[in-house]
């Protein structure tokens, strides 16, 4: 690695020629002269050549080649790489042309960024998002409000914890203000929700289950949004989110980030997660036009929430940076016992939703975490239940991290068709029920 600067100091050339391939050539006169950023490049140097004339280093023809009457052409890497960059070019008042823009790329031409929605899909998506948002915003104020100082300091929680919670409750009022203004006068309003924690063990496991699906609810659409100008600002918000949802996993005790992708899930998914949680919003609210599946409930899901304060590797689960969780909360060939509802079930704010599914008789268990969605087996179905066992398989192969790990999706379907991060929206007509959050580790 070699870093190198190309100053720009004009000293005898008052007005020259600029040409980088493919564009006009450019004009520029010493007033618009301006200072070069420093360039680093990982290419290979070759070795010392002779000294040409004026003192720059390399063959005397190619810096012909570079600078003829005044005219700077484009340098490639290998005429680069036969000069020395420790100001010769420079002192001479020498200036090169910067590298053109590699070809494609979408919205670089200069074009006026719109970050508003450009169709349906956009709304319902951002409007889901933003759902999501309030409740966090409305969910980490709660929680700090609700439990004592004590409980919190019982929990292993002290208060520039409590501060960092607080912190994450105003990132939210962030996101939600940035949505608004996306989605404009029709934006959701915030609402009001119920929350199944009674402990501050069980507050943290909430909010670090809550911000997986609203974290993975964003992957699954992103791509697929029409307006990519506010997909780059809804991004910036989620990977905020992304930070927030480590974090309770570290106020958990759990070990931060056991995987090494994070997944993403459709909205209908993360709808039908979100919808038990909204009791009333405003009337003005617009309809939340994704699908809401029947719900499914994991009997066996592991559970974080227990305080051990052991110091025993693999048993310690006060908060901490990271604990190694030798003793993991599931594994490979666990078993896990499965009840789910049937469809036509009125659901989420003022009753106003109703679950429905498109799929046929129930088969399989879809397990979604990391880029893949990986099927087993539906066993000892007896009306809506049924009992599956916890996948084995590596995300990129062997000695690569295990796909279920940490906080993740599963389902159960009438089939096991074959779907990738970017046509997981095909899965959703074979959604019998779901999906549940499992707590693999
Ligand atoms: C590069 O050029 C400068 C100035 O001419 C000289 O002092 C230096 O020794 C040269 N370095 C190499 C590696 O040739
Ligand atoms: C930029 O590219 C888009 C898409 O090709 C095109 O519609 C638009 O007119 C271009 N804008 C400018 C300023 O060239
Ligand atoms: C864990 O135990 C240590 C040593 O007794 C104590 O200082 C600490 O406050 C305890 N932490 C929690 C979360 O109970
Ligand atoms: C999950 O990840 C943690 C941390 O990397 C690891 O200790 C644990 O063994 C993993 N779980 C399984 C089932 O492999
Ligand atoms: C939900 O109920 C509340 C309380 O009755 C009411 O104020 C609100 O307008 C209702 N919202 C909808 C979407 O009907
Ligand atoms: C961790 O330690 C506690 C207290 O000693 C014990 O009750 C619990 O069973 C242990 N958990 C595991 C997974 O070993
Ligand atoms: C943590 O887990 C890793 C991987 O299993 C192991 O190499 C390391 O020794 C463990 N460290 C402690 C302190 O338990
Ligand atoms: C998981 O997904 C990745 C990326 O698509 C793929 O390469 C890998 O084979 C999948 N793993 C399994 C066990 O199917
Ligand atoms: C989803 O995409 C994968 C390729 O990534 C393809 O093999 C599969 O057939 C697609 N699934 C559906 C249901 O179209």
């Amino acid at each position: 690695m070699k870093t190198f600067t190309l100053l720009a100091s004009l000293i005898s050339i008052v007005d020259f020629v600029l040409a980088a391939p493919a564009e006009r050539p450019v004009h520029i006169s010493y007033s618009s002269f301006y200072s070069r950023p420093s360039y680093t490049t990982s290419r290979s140097h070759s070795p010392a050549t002779p000294t040409g004339k004026n003192g720059v280093n390399g063959p005397v023809s190619l810096a012909a080649s570079l600078v003829s009457d005044g005219v700077l052409s484009y340098a490639t890497p290998s005429a680069l790489s036969r000069f020395n960059y420790t100001g010769a070019l420079a002192d001479k008042g020498i200036r090169i042309a910067p590298p053109p823009t590699p070809s494609g790329g979408l919205g670089t031409n200069g074009s006026i960024p719109y970050y508003h929605p450009l169709s349906d899909f956009d709304f319902q998506s951002i409007n889901l998002a933003l759902n999501q948002e309030w409740i966090e915003l409305d969910l980490f104020h709660h929680g700090l409000a609700k439990f004592s100082v004590e409980e919190f300091e019982e929990a292993g929680l002290n208060a520039e914890d409590r501060y960092l919670i607080q912190f994450m409750a105003e990132q939210e009022l962030g996101h939600a203000t940035l949505l608004t203004n996306i989605l404009g006068p029709r934006a959701a309003k915030q609402c009001t929700y119920r929350y199944p924690f009674e402990t501050v063990r069980e507050f943290v496991d909430f909010c670090q289950k809550l911000t997986r699906f609203g974290e993975s609810g964003v992957y699954g659409f992103l791509e697929h949004l029409n307006s990519r100008d506010s997909a780059q600002l809804l991004l910036q918000s989620i990977t905020t989110e992304a930070r927030q949802q480590m974090i309770f996993r570290q106020l958990e005790g759990l070990f931060p980030m056991p995987v090494w992708f994070e997944t993403g899930i459709t909205q209908s998914m993360a709808w039908t997660l979100l919808a038990p949680y909204l009791v009333s919003c405003p009337a003005e609210n617009p309809r939340i036009e994704w699908q809401n599946f029947p719900a499914l409930n994991i009997e066996n899901n592991p559970d974080a929430t227990p305080l051990y304060n052991t110091s025993i590797p693999g048993n310690d689960t006060a908060p901490a940076i990271t604990h190694n969780r030798t003793i993991p909360l599931s594994y490979p060939g666990r078993e896990v016992y499965l009840t789910w509802e049937l469809p036509g079930k009125i659901v989420s704010y003022n009753n106003s939703y109703i679950t429905t599914t498109t799929a046929g008789p129930p088969k399989y268990v879809a397990w979604i975490s990391q880029l893949n969605t990986t099927f087993t087996p539906l066993l000892d179905i007896d009306g809506q239940s049924g009992m599956t066992y916890q996948p084995f398989g590596r995300v990129l192969g062997d000695d690569t991290a295990p796909i279920v790990n940490g906080t993740m999706f599963i389902m159960i379907t009438d089939d096991n068709i074959h779907v990738t991060p970017s046509n997981i929206s095909q899965l959703n007509p074979h959604i019998v029920a779901g999906p549940a959050l499992y707590q693999s580790g």
